[in-house]
């Protein structure tokens, strides 16, 4: 069997590498919608709602910045142009969305599909003992589910 320079089998490894890159165009595009909202919120939470989604964008940039190098570390390249993750991505993207209930609805319908996306990849490198993107979608799962429950938790008042 053929096997990269880790010691992964190659063809698992080259398939990691494809979902790994569609769950990078994915968070860039939640990333924007983040951006999106945390510049267009308005209303009576505005201070609130402004600052949780900087603080939001600023831990999915971190994500985003780890996702590219472990593409790099199993030996693939990440994308990198806005043509590639328009391409690629799955997340549904956010538009003009003003209104407090509406943007926290985008950010719970984004981190669902992320999940998604994490969960297949956390079975492929499970498969192949890839624990290196195992742990870090362990990592992903676990505080986008906390986030998830805290975006229900407000959406219910
Ligand atoms: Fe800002």
């Amino acid at each position: 069997m053929k096997t990269t320079i880790l010691g992964l089998p190659a063809k698992e490894n080259a398939q990691l590498i494809t979902e790994l890159n569609t769950l990078l165009s994915s968070f860039q595009v939640y990333y924007q919608n983040l951006r999106g909202i945390h510049w267009n919120i308005r209303g009576k939470r505005f201070f609130d709602l402004h600052i949780k989604f900087e603080e939001l964008y600023n831990d999915a940039q971190l994500k985003i910045d780890s996702i590219a190098e472990r593409v790099l570390t199993l030996g693939g390249t990440p994308l990198h142009t806005f043509e590639a993750y328009i391409a690629h991505n799955q997340v549904t993207v956010g538009k003009d969305v003003s209104k407090d209930e509406k943007a926290i609805q985008l950010i719970v319908a984004s981190l669902t599909t992320l999940l998604k996306i994490e969960r297949t990849i956390l079975e492929q490198s499970g498969a192949i003992a890839d624990e290196g993107t195992n742990a870090m979608m362990s990592d992903f799962i676990a505080e986008q589910e906390k986030t998830i429950w805290m975006m229900h938790a407000w959406l219910e008042e």
